[in-house]
């Protein structure tokens, strides 16, 4: 069955009260002509990226919670959590058929707890499986996958936003890589197996395919690329591809933006989910400001592809990664080290929010344009069934895309300007049909009054070209029924929705 789903360039789970104020901040500054823009506003990297409509994530190892500057770190800097080792076939199938959460609900449990999305990794990896997989035929591997995989998928539904369905199954060459236990003994069929059965298992839940030694185009790259071209052709569910990004300092891929946007424009997300850059220890100053400006290029990388969903830091601090542990006599491979100082990469990181363009529009908040409605708005025309309505007078459309569970949603609406002329200055307004509340938003302003929610443009977001769009989204909160608004309003005039 092919399985439709709608893009979600911008799904956000975790802009924060903070970036609320530094927009609003932003916006009245705009007011007064001064142009600011959001991210130097902002203090954490978690703030910068909020407002830049990205994730920032890092893994964790739930057991290092305790340690206060860890925590402290984790709770400020980041909105994505991915469990470093928490969700692996080994820690939660320790024994066939017996599943032990602990771990990874440790971790689901910080997510929802501070807010910010949670990453799967990973369902299916030749490594670090358990022990118990070794001894089994392969027709019995495939079935404990499977049961594996609808198990874990399941017992995560509608917290987990994306899973790393599959991880690391080729080789440089761009083969299969064939010290793979699931590979040799299930065969290639094992990948779309893997998808299939999660998506039945959460059909909510984004599923993405990692690996490293991707970053650039490469061989191994293209064979990602061909079995995405082949899964979409064929309706294999599949919607996001990861870039781990292990580097070495000085050796950013020249290739990497134009891979991601080739992976993008087969139609599924892309996102950095592992991201660091070693270098042969000890660190010294020269080597820091290599590495500085290493991040900084990938967090540019990231922002410069649409579909690029943000950066996953693989740890927080030098002293836990896993790097020296694996590269011999390398590391310092994070953004903290040893002691949690801070590193030169953080202020690249920053700088690579800082050097987005500076709006250039000043948006009117405190105006509400006199806009006339257009009387006349429903046409009974006899539809042009081609035709796209990019010239309607005073036309919008608007798409609302949701992402649900128990009593929370994330929402991302794109506002398109319809009509033939641009909108400099945009106010969105809508009724929630079943109480739902807004409780944090991004790429905008939006308040609400009992039902009534009134959505206003950011600072750098306020002009729709004819035809063109724009993007907010908000987290919010409903009481078990989650109905779409049904009408919107785009300063006074009906939209039509998509
Ligand atoms: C690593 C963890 O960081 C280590 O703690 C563990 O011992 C081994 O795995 N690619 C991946 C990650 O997809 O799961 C790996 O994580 C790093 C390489």
């Amino acid at each position: 069955m092919a399985v439709t789903r709608p893009p979600a360039p911008h799904r956000r789970r975790a802009a924060t009260r903070t970036v609320a104020l530094a927009l609003a901040a932003t916006i009245a500054v705009g007011a007064a002509a001064v142009a600011i823009p959001a991210a130097q506003a902002a203090t954490t990297l978690k703030d910068l990226a909020t407002a830049a409509g990205k994730d920032i994530g890092f893994a964790l190892d739930p057991n290092r919670l305790s340690e206060s500057a860890y925590k402290s770190i984790a709770d400020s800097e980041f909105n994505l959590v991915v469990a470093e080792n928490a969700m692996k076939w080994d820690a939660t199938e320790p024994s066939q058929n017996s599943f032990s959460y602990g771990s990874g609900d440790q971790v689901a449990s910080y997510a929802a707890s501070t807010g910010k999305e949670l990453y799967g990794h990973t369902l299916v990896w030749h490594s670090q499986m358990p022990p118990w997989t070794n001894n089994l035929s392969g027709t019995a591997l495939e079935s404990a996958m499977k049961n594996h995989v609808t198990n874990v998928a399941t017992h995560f539904k509608g917290k987990v936003s994306s899973w790393d369905v599959v991880n690391e199954a080729f080789g440089e060459n761009g083969e299969r890589r064939t010290d793979s236990p699931l590979q040799q003994k299930i065969g290639d069929g094992y990948i779309e197996t893997a998808f299939r059965t999660a998506r039945a298992a959460d059909p909510n839940a984004k599923l993405c395919i990692n690996d490293y030694n991707t970053d650039a185009i490469n061989s191994k790259s293209t064979a990602i690329y061909n079995l995405v071209k082949d899964f979409k052709s064929r309706g294999v569910p599949i919607d996001c591809v990861g870039f781990q990004s292990h580097l070495i300092i000085g050796q950013v891929p020249s290739t990497m933006q134009q891979n991601l946007q080739r992976f993008a424009d087969l139609g599924v997300d892309v996102r950095i989910t592992e991201l660091d850059i070693r270098m042969t220890t000890p660190a010294d100053s020269t080597k820091l400001a290599t590495q500085a400006a290493d991040y900084k290029k990938m967090f540019q990388i990231c922002l410069a592809v649409s579909r690029c969903q943000g950066v996953t830091i693989w740890g927080i601090t030098d002293k836990y990664s896993w790097v020296p542990g694996v590269f011999s006599g390398q590391g310092a491979a994070l953004v903290w080290d040893d002691s949690y100082t801070k590193k030169p990469a953080y202020n690249g990181i920053v700088s690579a929010f800082g050097d987005l363009p500076t709006p250039t529009v000043t948006p009117t908040p405190t105006v509400t344009p006199t806009v006339t409605p257009t009387p006349t708005v429903t046409p009974t025309v006899t539809p042009t069934p081609t035709a796209t309505p990019t010239t309607q007078p005073g036309g919008c459309q608007v798409s609302y895309v949701v992402n649900q569970w128990n009593t929370g949603f994330t929402a991302n609406v794109t506002v398109k300007n319809t009509s033939s002329t641009a909108i400099n200055g945009w106010t969105l307004t809508f009724s929630f049909p079943s109480g739902q509340t807004v409780t944090q938003a991004w790429s905008s302003l939006t308040t609400q009054s009992g039902s009534a929610v009134t959505v206003k443009n950011a600072a750098w977001n306020g002009s729709i070209p004819a035809g063109g769009n724009q993007q907010f989204g908000f987290n919010g909160s409903h009481t078990g029924t989650n109905t779409a608004p049904s009408s919107f309003s785009l300063n006074g005039t009906a939209c039509s929705t998509a």
